[in-house]
């Protein structure tokens, strides 16, 4: 059954009677929402996605629930689109395409630089972020990166694993791709963003969480920053994936962010390839039918691998 409403502590109840859940990537799964669900009957959330950050593992833990993710479908996908927002905004094609349908044929305001010979600094080098590198290593990029658990096939290919604080300092551009935990909330904040070069282009990717909105609004408005290309948002859950068109824009920071000239947001589209799609629905109907028969594939259990075996 197919509920077009959002799960919340509201909607919980429409799940009562179901054994397996199939929650969206912007529902919230608080342990309330979870109480109410395992009070219905649910014994599986079978994630879409490969974050879980909306998801109280150790709420659904305590109650016996299992769940399970997505944890790979394409990384290519992800990665290409960090790419194409970081060209989308460094030649400006959002404001070019328009411009000259407008049969406004002038170069004004379009200036770009070369990407080759620029140093790219990627947070978090796992599955899209090894793609991102390779990728930047492609346009002739010099990739510095930090993650805690360094990828040495990138080290070999010439990506030089640094701390943070170098990455901030030294990149021209930076991408996100770690995952959003209490350790990596507003990990580009003020702090972060007073230590980056002025003229730095941040694409994130990741979670909305990771960036702290309000400060990059203020860095935006001091110059601070050269420029900022998102598909994630931290208050994407009341937006995202929605036709709002035909409404007034509740969200003040969304509109302010909209207004400037060197920050493009698309909402939430990463992942949205056909072939990151096809692995997704795949994945996600193996999960269920491993869990009716008892064997949910080990690498995708999030939680509750007690209660599998
Ligand atoms: P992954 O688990 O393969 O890699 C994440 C990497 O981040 C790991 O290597 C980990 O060690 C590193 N990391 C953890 N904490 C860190 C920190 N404090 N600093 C630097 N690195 C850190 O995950 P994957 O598949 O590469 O996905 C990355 C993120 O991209 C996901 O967590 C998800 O939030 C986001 N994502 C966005 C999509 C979109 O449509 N925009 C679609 C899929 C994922």
């Amino acid at each position: 059954m197919y509920f077009e409403a959002g799960l919340n502590e509201e909607t919980a109840g429409l799940a009562a009677g179901f054994v397996g859940v199939c929650p969206f990537v912007n529902d919230r799964l608080s342990a309330p929402v979870i109480a109410q669900l395992a009070a219905g009957g649910t014994r599986l959330l079978a994630l879409r996605s490969a974050g879980f950050n909306h998801v109280d593992l150790a709420a659904a833990e305590a109650q016996g629930m299992v769940v399970a993710r997505v944890p790979a479908y394409s990384p290519h996908a992800v990665a290409e689109h960090a790419a194409a927002l970081l060209l989308t905004l460094n030649r400006r094609m959002h404001r070019a395409v328009a411009r000259v349908r407008e049969h406004n044929f002038a170069l004004d305001g379009l200036m770009g630089f070369d990407l080759a010979g620029k140093t790219t600094g990627v947070v978090g080098t796992g599955a899209i972020g090894e793609a991102f590198s390779r990728i930047m290593l492609g346009f002739g990029c010099r990739v510095i990166a930090s993650d805690p658990r360094p990828n040495s096939g990138l080290a070999a290919a010439g990506v030089r694993y640094v701390g943070l604080e170098e990455v901030w300092a030294e990149s021209d551009v930076i991408s996100l791709h770690c995952p959003l935990t209490p350790g990596t909330r507003h990990l580009v904040g003020r702090e972060a963003i007073e230590r980056m070069k002025p003229s730095v282009v941040i694409v994130n990717t990741s979670r909305g969480g990771v960036v702290d909105t309000r400060a990059v609004i203020v860095a935006l408005k001091r110059g601070l920053i050269g420029g900022l290309a998102v598909d994630v948002y931290e208050e994407e859950g009341d937006l995202f994936f929605r036709d709002l068109s035909e409404q007034v824009l509740q969200d003040e920071v969304m509109a302010r962010l909209l207004t400037f000239p060197n920050v493009i947001v698309t909402a939430h589209q990463g992942f949205f390839t056909r072939e990151a799609v096809t692995a997704i629905a795949e994945t996600t109907l193996a999960n269920v039918t491993g869990f009716e028969r008892g064997r949910v594939p080990a690498e995708n259990l999030l939680s509750a691998r007690a209660h599998m075996a």
